[in-house]
């Protein structure tokens, strides 16, 4: 058996700082992310996970916003950007992301099937037969029962649902060591955001890939993640393993985990903040 607390971790942040201008979003972070792992990371709307999280996939405009890290390796290997001054994101190899909004994620003017096709040939070195062939095999482990007419179909044509599929079809494809995915289920109900959730981890476990998922529901860390990272204001406060989320310290995730029932029930429009959760842990209190 593998020791994991010895083999290279996927993802090694240290000191990572992302500034827009004189707004510092991210202050100083530190995270690791060992093989295989699913990490969560919560916190209050504009606390500053998704400048965390385009930080560590490259997808940050450098025109709006400054990346600053000591340490910044996917699988050991530095993921260097400084220079780059291009503003169109490439993809890091290794490394793919997933959004909330899945037609952000997709080309809106390419088939699905070129897409899929177009990251096959590049990640797996094969000709357009077997790659067709292995979108089509994607596209079923998705849960996708008509591949073939999906293979022709642009994003638009195709219900939320199935963009959200095909999405993590394409995301997974390529075999990541990593998938960022920035609440990839806040726009799905709760019911399709478990099935969403569920079908992501099989299909990560399957390929191998770690994830570290952005969310504000803590039913699914507890459910699907190994680690919870809280932030706060811009920082790190508390990392802690899911199965230990009810020895939480900071007033933030204790407000969060007080309300977890209302929070569920009322299916939010916005993230909660921390006067939010404290009112309502007081209200459910009373
Ligand atoms: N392009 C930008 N230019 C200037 N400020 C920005 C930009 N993007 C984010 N910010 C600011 O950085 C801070 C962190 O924002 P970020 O989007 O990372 O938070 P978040 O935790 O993902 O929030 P949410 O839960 O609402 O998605 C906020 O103060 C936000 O206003
Ligand atoms: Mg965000």
């Amino acid at each position: 058996m593998i020791d994991t607390t010895t083999t290279t971790p996927v993802l090694r942040v240290q000191d990572l700082t992302v500034r827009y201008g004189n707004i510092v979003a991210v202050h100083s972070a530190n995270l690791e992310v060992r093989r295989g792992e699913r990490v969560a990371v919560v916190g209050e709307s504009g606390s500053g996970k998704t400048s965390l999280a385009n930080a560590i996939a490259g997808f940050l405009d450098p025109l709006a916003g400054e990346v600053d890290a000591a340490t910044l390796e996917l699988d050991g290997v530095p993921l260097s950007r400084s220079g780059e001054q291009e503003r169109i994101p490439r993809r890091t190899p290794g490394l793919s992301m997933v959004f909330q909004d899945a037609m952000s994620s997709l080309d809106p003017v390419w088939s699905i099937g070129s897409q899929l096709i177009a990251v096959l040939r590049e990640t797996e070195k094969v000709g357009k037969k077997q790659a067709t062939q292995d979108a089509l095999q994607w596209l079923r482990e998705v849960g996708i029962t008509d591949p073939e007419r999906v293979m022709g179909a642009k994003p638009h044509e195709l219900s939320g649902g199935m963009r959200q599929r095909v999405m993590m079809a394409i995301a997974l494809s390529s075999k990541p060591s990593l998938l960022i995915a920035d609440e990839p289920t806040s726009a799905l109900d709760a019911s399709l955001a478990v099935g969403a959730m569920q079908l992501m981890v099989d299909l990560a476990e399957r390929v191998g890939t770690a994830v570290l998922i952005i969310t504000h529901d803590i039913e699914l860390c507890r459910r699907f993640t190994d680690f919870v990272v809280v932030m706060y204001h811009g920082e790190i406060v508390e990392q802690l393993r899911s199965s230990e989320l009810d020895n939480a310290t900071h007033p933030y995730t204790r407000g969060l985990l007080a309300c977890v029932p209302t929070l569920r029930s009322a299916r939010l429009d916005q993230l909660p903040t921390l006067e939010s959760v404290r009112a309502e842990a007081e209200e459910q209190a009373a």
